[in-house]
């Protein structure tokens, strides 16, 4: 059965007991990692040339009419174990044109690396997960691959994928992408968690698919007295599977004076969604700062946020007077201390952004930014008057 639900208020407080909690999730669905993260786009190619020159992706694999495929392209963007695929219909109507339609561009598909992607269908469906795709075979000259993938919130899929007897690019049908254009990478290095917003009241629901349908085990919880600022407020906690490499945090809105960023984002992204993909990197200033030159716009921090910062978290390897120019935000917990910065969102409408995250021990979220962190979203809510 569904592995028991922690409550664990104001974790961040306590001892973690990561290891423990892991050991519990129950693991019927055996998750490798992240496999690859697919967004609906209104036009592949330009986004694609925008990952590869700001985010350093490197061109990795291409369906389209070259390779017959009829109705859509796909470009596979790669940075060490991040793959991207970014989708774009060829064709009026059907069910791409109608989430671009929609929601603008945004995050399809969280495709998750299974073992046995038959198993992992037959056992998700089984405890009440939606199919959006049955087990399908699909093969080339390099091998086969097994896929099959359930609604998770609001129009969003997991697909599992299956990929051991495959060794071919990325999946079959596509073709290495060569490119004369490649930028170097910014250094980000894997997919460290993938965030939801769901609307008023749900979180506590998606909490539970993730227990019941997936196994995974609530690691962390936020309330709006952890998560608020003078005027806006959301709570928020965070599902883990048994291995801990799969982590997604889910946020809802909370009353505040003004209108929750998590508010707005439903305004705009009209369904729950993913609101932020959280990739690692080893060295914070190093990529922040090749993002910053090649035009990636981050959000403000105040200097203020510096003068106490030793104070509050201790002492760090890295330069303050650095953090505070590239403004990168650290937290610390029992087990260590991260570095975060948030991107603006890369989308028109205000709904997805990145963040970039290096731990040095911490497993934590970086809870004691999260003040600092909304007063600079709500400045950007005031300038897109929505907040
Ligand atoms: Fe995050």
């Amino acid at each position: 059965m569904a592995a028991e639900i922690k409550n664990l208020e104001n974790l961040q407080n306590t001892t973690y007991g990561l290891e423990k909690l892991f050991e519990e999730a129950e693991d019927f669905l055996p998750l490798l990692g992240t496999d690859y993260v697919e967004l609906y786009v209104g036009n592949a190619k330009q986004s694609a040339h925008f990952y590869k020159t700001a985010f350093g992706f490197q061109s990795f694999a291409y369906a389209g009419l070259e390779t017959g495929m009829k109705d859509r392209v796909s470009y596979v963007l790669k940075q060490d174990k991040i793959k991207l695929v970014l989708t774009t219909p060829l064709d009026e109507g059907g069910a791409i044109n109608e989430h671009i339609n929609k929601h603008g561009d945004g995050v399809k598909v969280m495709a998750l690396w299974v073992e046995d992607a038959r198993s992992a269908w037959e056992e998700t469906t089984k405890r009440g997960a939606k199919s959006f795709m049955e087990p399908t075979v699909e093969k080339d000259e390099f091998g086969e691959v097994v896929r099959s993938g359930i609604y998770t919130y609001g129009e969003t899929v997991h697909i599992f994928v299956e990929r051991k007897n495959y060794n071919g690019t990325f999946l079959p049908g596509y073709q290495k992408w060569e490119s004369h254009y490649n930028p170097e990478p910014v250094g980000l290095r894997y997919v460290d968690h993938i965030v939801g917003n769901v609307g008023w009241g749900e979180m506590k629901e998606w909490c539970e698919f993730y227990a019941k349908v997936l196994g995974f085990a609530q690691i962390i919880s936020f309330t709006d007295d952890d998560i608020s600022t003078d005027y806006t407020a959301l709570m928020s906690k965070v599902m883990s599977n048994g291995n801990g490499r799969i982590k997604f945090p889910i946020n809802e809105p909370a009353e505040g004076k003004k209108k929750s960023q998590i508010e707005e984002y439903l305004d705009f992204y009209k369904t729950p969604g993913v609101q932020h993909i959280a990739v690692a990197t080893n060295d914070i200033v190093k990529t922040v700062a090749a993002m910053r030159d090649r035009g990636v716009e981050f959000l403000y921090v105040p200097d203020t946020y510096y003068d106490d910062l030793l104070e509050r978290v201790g002492k760090i390897d890295e330069d303050v007077e650095v953090l505070k120019q590239h403004g990168i935000l650290i937290d610390r917990d029992e087990e260590g201390y991260l570095l975060q910065l948030f991107t603006k969102p890369v989308v028109d409408r205000p709904t997805m952004f990145f963040e970039i995250i290096q731990r040095k021990g911490a497993q934590s979220f970086g809870v004691g930014n999260f003040k600092a962190l909304f007063e600079a979203i709500e400045r950007e809510q005031a300038n897109r008057g929505t907040l």
